[in-house]
């Protein structure tokens, strides 16, 4: 039997796109490790005591920034935290030039958010650090998409085989993308559901089925993952009102019963109640939202403490 690697095959995470669906599962077994720890009295190991890590946020967060704090603070990690709005990037200074003042305090990691897809990728092969995108512009979001399926994976115990569907503003979603790699590299059927002015051309070419109807694609999938409309990325309208768009793909109780088969609903955050999911549905016993939150640190634990274990190689 081939032995099983033990180290990920890339230096920093940029996007799920390096990934080997090796590495995936190895976070996915380090993470149960890591959540095995969460659930005991002293949620604690030394494992990074040695590693400073700078949190770097150029854009608003509250689960991601929180989970990659928290999952840093377990891991025992020295850690400094940087708001855009409050820094001198406001009087002008650069991306490279405020990283590496950082990075002049002996830092070790970067993990960055930031509204221009493709920054981290930048910052990669510019800076002497290790890099982790915790969300660049619609392009990527590689540790939503791991706890994603590692949520799946909990749920149905495999993610092989599973249908799922993501269903609302693909086109601003860098959810949506890291998702369909991620998935398809487990070996999960995806299909994305939303009007056609929310549905990226390219899409057809990543292998995943499209669908306009919403009921078609609850009927068809395991798992719904429900996105939110990102008003704040779109410069032009794209359906008439969010009340129209709210009656067309909304999920709502009503629908989730009409459906022959029980499935898992899932967001990413943050919810629009009302819009893209109502309260019935966000807070019913087939939404698993808060345990995908639960999972952020156990998988961000997990990516923090095998990209470490990259610099002694
Ligand atoms: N899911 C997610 O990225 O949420 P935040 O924007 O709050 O970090």
């Amino acid at each position: 039997m081939a032995e099983k690697i033990n180290t990920l095959s890339t230096k920093h995470l940029l996007g799920i796109k390096d990934l080997t669906t090796r590495d995936i599962e190895l976070i996915f077994e380090t993470a149960d490790t890591f959540k095995d720890v969460l659930n005991r009295p002293i949620k604690k190991v030394p494992s990074l005591r040695d590693v400073t890590i700078a949190n770097i946020f150029f854009e608003n967060s509250t689960r991601t920034r929180l989970s990659f704090e928290l999952a840093q603070k377990r891991l025992s990690a020295d850690t400094v935290n940087f708001a855009a709005s409050s820094s001198s990037v406001s009087k002008g200074e650069t991306l490279i030039d405020t990283v590496n003042n950082i990075l002049a305090m002996k830092v070790d990691m970067v993990v960055m958010r930031h509204p221009y897809p493709g920054a981290g990728i930048f910052l990669s092969k510019h800076v002497n650090a290790q890099i982790v995108n915790a969300g660049d512009g619609a392009h990527e979001h590689p540790t939503q998409a791991l706890l994603d399926a590692f949520s799946i994976r909990e749920k149905y115990g495999d993610v092989s085989g599973k249908k799922v569907a993501i269903i609302g503003d693909i086109l601003h979603s860098r959810v949506a993308l890291s998702n369909i790699l991620c998935l398809q590299k487990l070996g999960a059927e995806v299909m994305v559901c939303g009007p056609s002015t929310l549905i990226p051309k390219y899409i057809g070419s990543l292998g995943v089925k499209i669908e306009h109807d919403l009921l078609k694609a609850l009927n068809w999938c395991d798992v719904a993952n429900m996105l939110r409309i990102q008003l704040e990325r779109q410069d032009i309208k794209y359906f008439p009102s969010l009340r129209e768009y709210s009656m067309m793909y909304g999920l709502n109780k009503q629908i989730l019963n009409s459906l022959d088969k029980e499935i898992i609903v899932m967001h990413p955050g943050p919810i629009n109640r009302g819009v893209e999911i109502t309260s019935d549905v966000a807070d019913s016993k087939q939404s698993i939202i808060l345990d995908q939150v639960e999972n952020g640190v156990a998988i961000r634990m997990a990516v923090l403490y095998l990209l470490a274990n990259q610099r002694s190689q």
